[in-house]
């Protein structure tokens, strides 16, 4: 049974609300709130940070989504749900992909076997709130299981209109998370369409390499083809992964890319660097923030997670309520 224990310091909260440590403590003592020590650093939870940094944000849903396989979209999306929540926002991760690697990579596949999942839930066998498992203070899960195989099917041979579906099974579940992250399969199927379409954005992780380049492009014909289909405009956008900074300027193809507008507007500013972090942590059954030592990683991640925050900020109702 893997034990995660991600944690967020003093200093880095205190970073975040351009403050002093020491007014960060302040706070936390006036307030009696809770604080950790490791290796002399104090250290918060969830709780501790919700209350502290008081956000004011909008309610924001992502789709993780592209075609190619291994381009690192469950580890962004497990990464990315871990930072939001230890930054005091509420975060619901739903697996939508029959491999389970995010339930597992949250260390729920025991727990996801008694659970209900999605198929359960478009099958009318279960609420959404019987489908939600913790994974600690702040984020929830939507476990999967190879149960889920069958949901593309399912859709299909049912006639189950993609645009509506989701945010009509979740619609007593929502309004309890500032964020939500669909971890979608690597296909292009009824389930990842309807994941694109109850999401605000739609991220695709994009690699170094020309197979990863494929993926994006067939994604923008795909995601024209929902546009003209359901005539909703997706928002959508590419996150560099898995790059480091050398490589980001030789390759040819990215500096193609870059030079399309097309393409250039939809990056996101955060880049992801390769680090052996992500798959030592995992084979650890830890998270990249269980340890609070300095890394790569964490600094990425950290970065796209204050990216999002900022779009949640952004993000107006007017926009939701134009859907
Ligand atoms: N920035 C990174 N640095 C190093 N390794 C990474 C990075 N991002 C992802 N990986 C590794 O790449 C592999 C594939 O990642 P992941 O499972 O997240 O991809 P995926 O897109 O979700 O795959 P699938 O399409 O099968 O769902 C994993 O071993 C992961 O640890
Ligand atoms: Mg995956």
């Amino acid at each position: 049974m893997m034990e995660i224990d991600p944690k967020i310091t003093a200093a880095e909260i205190a970073l975040y609300l351009k403050m002093t440590v020491q007014a960060i403590h302040n706070k936390v003592k006036s307030k009696g709130l809770k604080v950790k020590k490791a290796q002399n650093k104090a250290y918060f939870g969830h709780e501790t940070a919700r209350v502290i940094i008081n956000h004011n944000v909008n309610q924001l849903k992502i789709a993780i989504s592209v075609v190619k396989g291994g381009v690192g979209k469950t580890t962004l999306a497990e990464a990315l749900a871990i930072r939001v929540a230890l930054y005091g926002l509420r975060v619901l991760c739903i697996d939508v992909d029959q491999q389970a690697n995010l339930t597992k990579g949250l260390g729920m596949d025991e727990k996801a076997k008694h659970c209900p999942v999605m198929i359960d839930l478009i099958e009318g066998k279960a609420k959404a709130e019987e489908a939600i498992l913790q994974v600690m203070p702040g984020l929830d899960l939507i476990p999967s299981r190879l149960d889920n195989v069958t949901l593309d099917g399912y859709m299909m041979i049912n006639r189950v209109n993609p645009e509506k579906i989701f945010n009509k099974i979740f619609e007593d579940v929502f309004k309890n998370y500032d964020l939500v992250i669909f971890d979608c399969p690597p296909t292009l199927g009824s389930t990842v369409c309807a994941a694109m379409l109850c999401a605000d954005v739609v991220i695709s992780p994009l690699n170094p390499d020309v197979y990863s380049y494929e993926g994006i492009q067939i994604m923008d014909k795909e995601i024209k083809n929902i546009r003209e289909q359901f005539s909703k405009d997706i928002n959508w956008k590419i996150l560099l992964n898995k790059f480091d900074s050398r490589t980001i300027l030789s390759t040819g193809y990215i500096s193609q890319l870059m030079q399309d507008p097309a393409y250039a507007s939809r990056l996101l500013d955060s880049v992801i660097r390769t680090s052996q972090e992500f798959p030592n942590m995992k084979q650890k059954e830890k998270t990249i923030f269980d340890s609070l030592k300095k890394s790569t990683a964490k600094e990425d991640i950290d970065a796209l997670a204050k990216e999002i925050i900022e779009i949640m900020k952004i993000h107006s109702k007017t926009t939701q309520a134009a859907k």
